[in-house]
């Protein structure tokens, strides 16, 4: 069937997406740094005692140095999300690419009271994807169901991510315990600029479904039970992953 309908162009709507998950990463950043501040701190005054105490000194460092490599892994994400133009296909691991996107969302889940649970079984799977543009999809996706819940609070707020092979195909998907999604709705809510939010977009999941039919999957939902919705996002081409021999 010929679709005579233009095709947005989705790309300004991508960065401003970027704009919001900038805000939280920020968020998430500042711990790490506050921590490498204050025992860069201890471990001089450790230091400074006659004598020094250089067992103390060094535990204090190591913190230092842990809270380091977290803060620059948290911005190497954020970096490769800006800097990217093109898209760019490789290997990518779901379960490794699952557990980034979480990383990046701690802050957010944790301010907005909301409960993530995992249940991740797809780490020696891979697709041929483009890694960036996949975490783009997971967040908006995990993003959109947490503020699907902000008016839930006669019950738990909860995100469940689950990952599996399923009928030959690869499975991610996103629960919420929100309101759901009215049954007149369901597709619309893939058209651009589609949107029931006060200041929304409308282009988050134009973008996700653009994103997943470029990787030749598919992506929908349907009402969770006993509420909500479930995002579904299947691959139906993939790989096992093998240790590379090197
Ligand atoms: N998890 C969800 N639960 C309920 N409604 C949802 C959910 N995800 C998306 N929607 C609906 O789909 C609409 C479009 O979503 P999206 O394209 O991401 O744009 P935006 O988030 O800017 O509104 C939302 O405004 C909302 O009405
Ligand atoms: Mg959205």
């Amino acid at each position: 069937m010929a679709s005579t309908k233009p095709i947005p162009d989705l790309r300004p709507a991508r960065l401003n997406a970027l704009g919001a998950f900038a805000a939280s990463i920020a968020h998430e950043v500042k711990q790490p740094l506050a921590a490498v501040a204050l025992n860069a701190q201890a471990c001089m005054k450790w230091l400074e005692q006659d004598p020094p105490q250089l067992d103390r000194a060094r535990a204090a460092l190591g913190v230092v140095l842990q809270a380091s490599v977290a803060a620059a892994s948290m911005v190497r994400s954020l970096d490769g999300m800006a800097r990217q133009a093109a898209p760019e296909r490789g290997p990518v691991i779901v379960d490794d690419m699952l557990r980034d996107v979480l990383q990046l969302l701690r802050a957010e889940l944790r301010q907005q009271r909301v409960t993530l649970t995992e249940a991740l079984s797809l780490d020696l799977y891979q697709l041929n994807a483009d890694r960036v543009q996949l975490m783009q999809v997971i967040m908006n996706l995990v993003l959109n169901a947490i503020e699907a819940m902000r008016d839930v609070h006669d019950r738990p707020r909860a995100v469940q991510l689950r990952s599996a092979q399923l009928d030959g195909t690869l499975r991610i998907s996103i629960a919420d315990s929100g309101p759901g999604i009215p049954p007149a709705l369901t597709e619309r809510v893939y058209e651009p600029l589609f949107s029931t939010k006060p200041g929304g977009t409308g282009m988050g999941l134009a973008i996700c479904r653009d994103i997943i039919q470029a990787h030749g999957g598919q992506l929908w939902s349907e009402a969770a039970q006993p509420q909500g919705t479930v995002f579904h996002l299947s691959f139906k081409e993939y790989t096992l992953w093998t240790p590379s021999r090197s």
